[in-house]
């Protein structure tokens, strides 16, 4: 773990993420402003915001790649925790079973790493360059490359954003069911609402450095957008990131809305 608090109750001390009065601040602003977060293991977090309310700067630092920022608070997250990113971030120069494999030690690795290919529909793609595949299917390896470490905190950030309707639908429901295998702790950082609907246990909301709005996504599955629980959660969220609605009126719900 990396930062140890003092005096947390039992509950609190389970939870694979720990955030308390987390401050971050970047050109003299504070991005993040006193923001409180937990994640239980395995439960699964949305996180919407406008563009610029530091989204990404959270995840930054619940990755610890945030060195060069000042701030203060209490942050606790495992170590072993695995980033995807919007682009793939595949090394063009390494086949697909050594990008999965990468930094990965042990005997087992290359099986491992096939094993992980093949759950994302990669079977038999070992020894394919990067550049042979499409969009869609390197951000799957990407999602196999995080899988493949078990982490105990996957953090996600607009992974599937660069991608056509149809492929991220298709995404949503690998992602789903590979977390259900794998039971990782994750925040996903999303603009889509529905993406946050379809996906998470609870969704939250960043606003002026603070999570203003954390609600638990209570709806059955398969979640289907026009159940009135399913349209009152979305109406809400949409609400909240100051989406016009009108405006939005006539848009295909499965396209998603982007709040930024
Ligand atoms: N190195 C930096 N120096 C100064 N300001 C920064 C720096 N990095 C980010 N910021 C600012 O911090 C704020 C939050 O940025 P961040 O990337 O976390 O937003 P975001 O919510 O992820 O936005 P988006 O949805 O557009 O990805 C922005 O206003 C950005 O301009
Ligand atoms: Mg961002």
């Amino acid at each position: 773990m990396a930062t140890h608090a003092g005096g947390l109750t039992a509950t609190e001390d389970r939870a694979t993420v720990h955030i308390d009065n987390l401050v971050r601040t970047l050109g003299g602003r504070d991005i993040l402003n006193r923001l409180q977060l937990r994640i239980a293991p395995g439960e699964f977090v949305a996180l919407l915001g406008r563009s610029g309310s530091g989204k990404s700067t959270l995840l930054r630092a619940l990755a610890r790649l945030d060195h060069d920022v000042t701030g203060s608070g209490v942050l606790t997250a495992p170590d072993d925790v695995s980033v995807v990113f919007q682009d793939a971030r595949l090394l063009p120069w390494k086949r697909l079973l050594d990008n999965v494999v990468l930094g990965l030690d042990g005997p087992d690795a290359a099986e491992r790493g096939s094993t992980a290919l093949a759950e994302v529909g990669l079977a038999g793609r070992e020894r394919a360059w990067p550049v042979e595949l499409s969009g869609g299917e390197q951000q799957r390896v990407s999602l196999a490359r995080s899988l493949v470490r078990e982490p105990q905190l996957l953090l996600a950030d607009e992974p599937f954003g660069a991608l056509d309707a149809l492929t991220r639908l298709r995404m949503h429901a690998l992602l789903r069911q590979l977390c259900d295998r794998h039971r990782p702790a994750v925040l996903l950082v999303t603009h889509d609402v529905d993406e946050a609907i379809a996906l998470a246990d609870r969704v939250a909301v960043l606003e002026e450095g603070r999570i203003a709005v954390d609600l638990p996504v209570d709806l059955p599955a398969p979640r289907r957008p026009g159940t009135p629980r399913y349209a009152t959660l979305r109406e809400r969220l949409l609400e909240r990131l100051g989406v016009d609605r009108t405006a939005e009126e006539g848009d295909e719900v499965a396209e998603g809305v982007n709040a930024a």
